[in-house]
């Protein structure tokens, strides 16, 4: 039999890592073998791996491999800043190449890349099992809702972006609580939003959903108003690149309407991530740097036709256009944040205390 697809694996050799190669998704499942810290950099610069927990996963990767090549002071500084530099807003990048740098500072050079070959697998894991935790916490959200349906009428859920297991090592953050009431028989419907520019709703999420069973449906971007209007969606749940120490979140761009009109529609709109994504040093969400793409995903679109990626152009040849890849979510439209240590109010205080004790 096969092995489950995974976003990630560590080589048996100590001496790789194997990713899923998501730019070709959903027309091609392709796997890709990452040997030394540059191959890592340019997969997440490139978005072969991409979502927040699973950056920070790849980069703890990168810097192991980095230090089986240089595991001097200066090979430990270059690869972190070749790592760090790829995505700037993300935090769980920089989180986790610190982390791992962290626990080889004071190794000799002859025992590094070992240690954080070591480390990288302990972030790896935790990712994982705090998705988990963060299933069990998001569950009785779907549940509440779930109880004051008609027998059989499905949860209507609306996701933005993709934190799905493909943002992750497993599980995702926004869909682990609706693979959990999935797989507990309770009935759930997603919309998915595409996510122009580069459509990870239609490309990843839908992609996800469909193999697991999910029931869902994708929408453009600015129908998430009108649904919300109509009473056809209960909830929001959606991932987060960053969040600030007074609740502000930073996630895909387009995120911050979505909460406007759930607000509006008094839909609860949950924002589902690891601790690793609250950044204390931000005090609120305008201090988080947001990510300047290339302008030419929002000129153009890419697809499939015969099985062959195809580029079109969709404006005229002297267009330009912007495109910054994130927004702030300020914490006053935010009503729950999901973490693996449990699900909190996103006020400061909240925060503060989540961060400093475990509050499992
Ligand atoms: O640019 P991307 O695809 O890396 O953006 C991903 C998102 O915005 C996700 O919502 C976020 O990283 C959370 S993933 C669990």
């Amino acid at each position: 039999m096969n092995a489950p697809l995974r976003t990630i694996q560590a080589g048996r050799d100590g001496a790789r890592v194997t990713i899923l190669d998501q730019s070709r998704l959903p027309h091609d499942v392709v796997t890709l073998d990452l040997t030394t810290v540059e191959e890592v950099a340019e997969a997440i610069g490139a978005m072969r791996v991409r979502g927040a927990p699973l950056i920070g996963v790849t980069a703890a990767w990168g810097v192991a491999l980095a230090l089986r090549h240089d595991p001097s002071d200066a090979g430990l500084a270059r690869a972190a800043e070749v790592l760090i530099r790829q995505r700037p807003t993300a935090v769980n990048l920089r989180w986790a190449v610190e982390r791992v740098a962290a626990a080889v500072r004071g190794l000799s050079a002859a025992d590094r890349a070992d240690a954080a070959w070591v480390e990288a697998a302990s972030i790896m894991a935790e990712d994982e099992s705090g998705n988990e935790r963060i299933a069990e916490h998001g569950l009785p959200l779907i549940q509440e809702i779930a109880r004051r349906k008609h027998d059989g009428d499905a949860v209507q859920v609306l996701t933005h972006c993709n934190a799905g297991w493909l943002a992750t090592t497993a599980w995702g953050t926004a869909t682990a609580p609706i693979y959990l009431a999935h797989q507990q028989g309770i009935p759930v419907h997603v919309w998915v939003d595409e996510t122009r520019p580069r459509n990870q709703g239609a490309a990843l999420t839908a992609w996800e959903l469909a193999r697991a069973g999910v029931p869902h449906t994708v929408i453009v971007d600015n129908a998430g108003g009108h649904l919300m209007q109509r009473d056809r969606v209960d909830l929001c749940l959606v991932g987060a690149d960053r969040v600030a120490a007074n609740g502000d979140v930073v996630n895909k761009i387009g995120t911050y309407l979505k909460a406007l009109a759930a607000r509006d529609g008094g839909i609860p709109f949950h924002v589902a991530m690891p601790t690793s994504t609250i950044d204390l040093a931000a005090i609120d969400g305008m201090m988080i740097p947001i990510e300047e793409r290339d302008p030419d995903e929002v000129l153009g679109v890419t697809g499939y036709a015969d099985g062959v990626p195809v580029r079109v152009a969709l404006t005229a040849p002297a267009t330009r256009a912007a495109n910054p890849g994130f927004d702030v979510t300020p914490a006053r439209l935010v009503t729950s944040l999901i973490t693996e240590r449990g699900c909190i109010a996103p006020t400061p205080a909240a925060i503060a205390a989540l961060m400093e004790h475990d509050i499992r």
